[in-house]
């Protein structure tokens, strides 16, 4: 039997909400698995990832499969796996989650859905390493999530309101590792303070709809400025997004995309990132994405 999965490409942190906030976007992975008692495996991808990807046992959907048929009890060594990418790869928009994901949940169906969502969720969360964007992956809509006790919690809401996310998609590739890099051992108590008063706007602003404040509630201390170096051009595609009307910017997961928020001008805006990155030397193309619920 073949199991079929759309899972959703994610934007995390938001902002000031590192490693917490995600948000899962309509841009989508399709994964097909059949499992079988060969001891065959076959991949096939198509789309985002194609000739990259690796296509053996190394592959993250495999090992997320792997990994529910050893939580379950099950053993198969053969299957067949077709993966229709449309999340660009290592562009801050979430496609290793939704591949960890499309993983666990396509082999959780497979055997009969023993799992739980929050079993699915954990176990994700352990394979990712941070939760903030499994968490919408899995749920959709807007997630804040914490491990705590080695368990990873999470809470779900959807904003009142129609909100659209203009991503800026620059042309090169970086890495979650190296985008974590970069980033400092510890930071000043003030910059901490700063963060938890812009995360807990953030949270407000959009559970209630009042997106004027995302101005200031997407301002972040504890990453952005350490990953600009990383991502060429990056105050200047805020500053022309906010330029023609997006409530605010951010960097989208840990890079290179950045994503604009707005209700209005989505299309003006993304031109205006585009040509914000051109500017810089770096070639742009943009989508407007809606939450996906
Ligand atoms: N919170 C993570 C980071 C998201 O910014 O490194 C990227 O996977």
């Amino acid at each position: 039997k073949t199991v079929k999965v759309c899972v959703p490409g994610t934007t995390a942190n938001c902002g000031p909400g590192f490693d917490a906030v995600g948000i899962a976007c309509t841009i989508y992975n399709e994964l097909e698995l059949t499992l079988n008692r060969s001891d065959k495996l076959n991949i096939e991808i198509l789309g985002e990832g194609r000739g990259i990807i690796p296509s053996d046992e190394q592959n993250i959907v495999w090992q997320a499969v792997q990994a529910v048929l050893a939580r379950t009890g099950k053993s198969y060594r053969g299957a067949h796996i077709k993966m229709t990418n449309n999340v660009p790869l290592a562009r801050g928009l979430g496609s290793s989650a939704a591949a960890i994901v499309a993983g666990l949940v396509a082999a959780n169906a497979a055997v009969g859905g023993p799992l739980s969502k929050q079993q699915l969720f954990e176990l994700a969360t352990e394979f990712e390493g941070h939760p903030d964007n499994v968490a919408p992956a899995i749920f959709g809509g807007i997630t804040l999530s914490a491990v705590y006790q080695e368990k990873a919690h999470c809470l779900r809401f959807l904003p009142p309101g129609v909100l659209e996310m203009v991503v800026a998609i620059p042309a090169f590739n970086l890495s979650t590792k190296a985008a974590r890099q970069v980033l400092p051992e510890t930071v000043a108590y003030q910059d901490a303070v700063f963060n938890i008063s812009r995360t807990a706007l953030l949270i407000g602003a959009l559970s209630q709809g009042a997106f004027g404040h995302l101005q200031c509630a997407l301002e972040d201390r504890l990453h952005q400025p350490y990953r600009e170096a990383l991502i060429p051009g990056m105050r200047d595609v805020f500053q022309a997004a906010n330029k023609q009307g997006a409530y605010g910017s951010a960097i989208s997961g840990a890079g290179p995309c950045l994503i604009a928020f707005t209700q209005q001008n989505a299309a003006p805006i993304g031109e205006a990132m585009v040509a914000a990155f051109k500017a810089n030397n770096i070639d742009a193309t943009y989508v407007i994405l809606h939450i996906d619920q």
